[in-house]
């Protein structure tokens, strides 16, 4: 399949050069496409070499001393529709504002008028122009225009500001090129139950235990699952995100009410992955009034909850091999232990450890440091990643594990 990158103005010009080599990799052919200022940054040579192609720079000919040549100029609108989606990364304001406007000023602002391809933009620029409602409000024309938009992530930008701004990670970017190209529909015709979040447990009307689990990493893998055409049910403890679309989204509150959707909705799922951080004790007696202040302390009786997941592993049904089990172990210490144990215990195929105490791990973050413990006892570290990306590398591992 053929794409074209264009490539804008903006310091993460450079990061377009190992964009192409991961498009390569998908088995991509891409011509670039470079406007004017984009070329400050990098220059056209450097594409040129990875590519195998000449960089299209100008609407009229080759660019520099070259004249000006109608014959390229048809040549290169031929492009338009040679193409099965242009891809612009980095996106900086300004072509953003064309795009919207629908000005046609260079080759780029001209291919997007001319393709009937596909468009996915990954805007890059500093926060306060990324905020700015002229950007969002363009942004807003061009989604409604069916424009596919991969936000920028949040961090430290060139500009010595930290927000919202830069290019997001090339492995977001070829996601979205792949899905958008329908090239990774891997999971078609798998039912995955996934729960997320935490759950709560009342202590009378108005208290109840928790924990600090924002449901990010479950809510991540039933993004990834739908994308890559699974049918997704999530069953998720209370949170704040927004539902992620087309999945059958499956509200609970506690532990029991966890266990009763999770056994209705696993016994005809090919894959369950518990991400929920589920608690393991709860009040043996939630009161029915509120529990009144008095001088002394004040002691609680908590017994276990049920182990949904072992409960999971201990079905008869694991063992022919139709449900691969996922659970999570979150630790602050001995990790590779505690999960090994988790693994066998819990009768899972895979537990994916993380240690909560790491920086960019863990709960209410959108990185997350895991390594994944398999029942062949094999250790897969991953690096630091989005969410996200983790969540298909997970989705990976229980592909690879259903072919064996
Ligand atoms: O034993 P621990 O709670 O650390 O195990 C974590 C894993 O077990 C997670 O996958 C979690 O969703 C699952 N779990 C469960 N039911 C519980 C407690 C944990 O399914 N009551």
């Amino acid at each position: 399949m053929k794409i074209a990158l264009g490539v804008t103005g903006g310091v993460a010009a450079y990061k377009a050069a190992e964009l192409v080599r991961r498009l390569q990799q998908e088995k991509l052919d891409v011509q670039v496409v470079m406007t004017r200022s984009a070329q400050e940054f990098i220059t056209p040579l450097t594409f040129a070499a990875l590519t195998g192609k000449k960089v299209i720079t100008e609407m009229f000919g080759a660019g520099g001393a070259e004249p000006a040549n109608v014959e390229s100029a048809i040549e290169h609108i031929a492009v338009a529709q040679r193409i099965d989606l242009l891809l612009v990364a980095p996106a900086t304001a300004d072509i953003l504002a064309h795009f919207a406007q629908g000005i046609a000023r260079d080759f780029l602002s001209t291919l997007y008028l001319a393709t009937k391809a596909p468009v996915v933009v990954a805007p890059a620029m500093n926060v306060n122009m990324w905020e700015h409602p002229a950007t969002q409000e363009n942004l807003q024309k061009l989604r409604a225009r069916g424009v596919h938009v991969v936000d920028p992530d949040e961090g430290y930008l060139a500009c010595g500001m930290t927000g919202a701004g830069r290019l997001a990670a090339t492995d977001a970017i070829v996601e979205k090129v792949r899905a958008v190209l329908g090239l990774r529909r891997d999971l078609e015709g798998q039912t995955i139950v996934i729960t997320a979040g935490p759950t709560r447990e009342d202590l009378d009307p108005v208290r109840f235990l928790t924990n600090r689990s924002s449901g990010k990493m479950g809510y991540a893998l039933a993004e990834a699952a739908a994308r890559r055409g699974a049918h997704v049910v999530l069953i998720s403890g209370p949170t704040d995100l927004p539902i992620p679309e087309s999945v059958d989204w499956v509200p609970v509150r506690s532990t029991e009410e966890m266990r009763a959707a999770v056994r209705e909705r696993a016994s005809d799922a090919n894959v369950v992955i518990m991400a929920a951080a589920v608690a393991d004790y709860r009040p043996t007696a939630a009161q029915k009034q509120k529990l009144k202040r008095g001088d002394g302390g004040l002691t609680l009786e908590l017994e276990p909850t049920p182990d949904i997941l072992a409960e999971l592993g201990r079905e008869p049904v694991r063992q022919n091999g139709r449900r691969v089990l996922v659970g999570f172990a979150a630790e602050t210490d001995h990790l590779a232990e505690n999960a090994r144990d988790k693994l066998a215990r819990k009768g899972a195929d895979v537990i994916v450890a993380n240690d909560v105490t790491q920086e960019g791990a863990g709960f209410d973050t959108d990185t997350n440091i895991v390594t994944m413990f398999l029942r062949d006892g094999r250790e897969l570290p991953l690096p630091k990643l989005t969410k996200f990306e983790v969540a298909n590398r997970i989705l990976d591992q229980v592909l690879e594990g259903q072919k064996r």
